[in-house]
């Protein structure tokens, strides 16, 4: 992943990433651990150790439910990417959700509040919209999320805040629209339609479009993800308690997505609208622009080409190319 280098603007930090095998929490554990000692708890229910080779790091295997004292003293920034992160499963079943992404975010924070952590960023999720009443989508749009994960993602924002206003805990929250890049899986079922149509694409297999290919979205590359991360730890005092949508407010159709990828038509096939799919989704970065200072520089154009090149690196590593 050369090339994608840039200042951090933290150093000499004790930095946690719950979640830090995860596919962005282990990109920001890849800018962070040269400058700063980083602490990673994972629990490797959905992230890999892989993902976080050759990064020297303290890592626990531990999850976010448990206790974490032990891990917090002397902690400046926590990022809190660690969670429950199948929508599918939330759905299936709520409690396990609620488990971890509300009882183990609230863990994550009480602990910080008790350790005297400097300032708290919170990874939540455009899922807390729900149904787009209007687009583009700004901070204010009714929060209406359509299922449990969007509801503790929610609920989660709700304590990250009350942790300021109550505690006078630095926190910041961003939601993220559809994030894609490297170390996305591929092979699961909930995964990412970027992911999805790659593997498909490289592996010569068709790809379904489901409903007519006209529902949009606002793709996000992961390092611009992390970028807004580091700009939210490292920010002033007018973006600690706030919201901030992180997306690139650039909108693009499912059909177009499939033949930026370069997917051939006769390679895309049609299949029923997929239960509950959102038709609109596209972020208003004013906010994020203007307060938090968060532009996404990478085009969907050069992030798909990023992608590509590493998933087919990948296959051709793993045997499977
Ligand atoms: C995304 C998030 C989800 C979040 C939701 C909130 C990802 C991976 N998921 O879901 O966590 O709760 O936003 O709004 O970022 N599609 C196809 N063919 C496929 C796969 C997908 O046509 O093989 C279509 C889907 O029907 C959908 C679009 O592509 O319209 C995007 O799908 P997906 O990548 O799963 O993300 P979201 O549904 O937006």
């Amino acid at each position: 992943m050369g090339g994608e280098g840039f200042k951090t603007m933290l150093e000499g930090k004790r930095i946690v990433v719950t979640g830090g095998c995860g596919f962005i929490g282990s990109h920001l554990v890849e800018v962070l651990w040269k400058e700063n000692g980083v602490i990673v708890i994972d629990d490797l229910s959905s992230g890999d150790l892989k993902n976080i080779e050759g990064f020297a790091v303290e890592f626990h295997h531990r999850s976010i439910t448990e206790p974490l004292d032990d891990l917090f003293s002397d902690v400046d920034i926590v990022f809190h990417t660690a969670a429950s992160v199948s929508v599918v499963t939330s759905v299936d079943d709520p409690r396990h959700d609620a488990r971890v992404n509300i009882g183990g975010l609230l863990n994550v924070l009480e602990t910080a509040r008790r350790s005297g952590v400097g300032r708290s960023i919170f990874s939540s999720s455009t899922a807390v919209y729900g149904r787009a009443r209007f687009t583009p989508i700004t901070e204010e749009h009714p929060t209406e999320p359509l299922s449990p994960y969007g509801l503790s993602k929610l609920t989660g924002e709700g304590y990250f805040r009350l942790y300021h206003s109550l505690y006078g805990l630095e926190t910041v929250c961003l939601r993220y629209f559809n994030v894609y890049g490297p170390r996305q899986q591929a092979h699961s079922p909930y995964s990412g339609v970027i992911s999805i149509f790659s593997r498909n694409f490289l592996e010569g297999k068709p790809s379904t479009i489901y409903g007519n290919g006209l529902q949009t979205r606002d793709f996000v590359y992961v390092k611009d993800v992390v970028r807004a991360n580091l700009l939210a730890a490292t920010g002033g005092k007018e973006i600690v308690g706030r919201v901030f949508n992180i997306g690139t407010g650039l909108a693009i159709s499912i059909k177009d997505l499939a033949s930026l990828l370069g997917v051939p038509a006769e390679a895309t096939v049609y299949g029923p609208p997929r239960p509950g799919d959102i038709r609109e989704s596209v972020s208003d970065p004013g906010l994020s622009k203007n307060v938090l200072g968060f532009q996404a520089t990478v085009t969907l154009e050069e992030g798909l080409d990023r992608y590509l090149g590493w998933y087919g690196a990948e296959l051709e590593r793993t045997g499977e190319g």
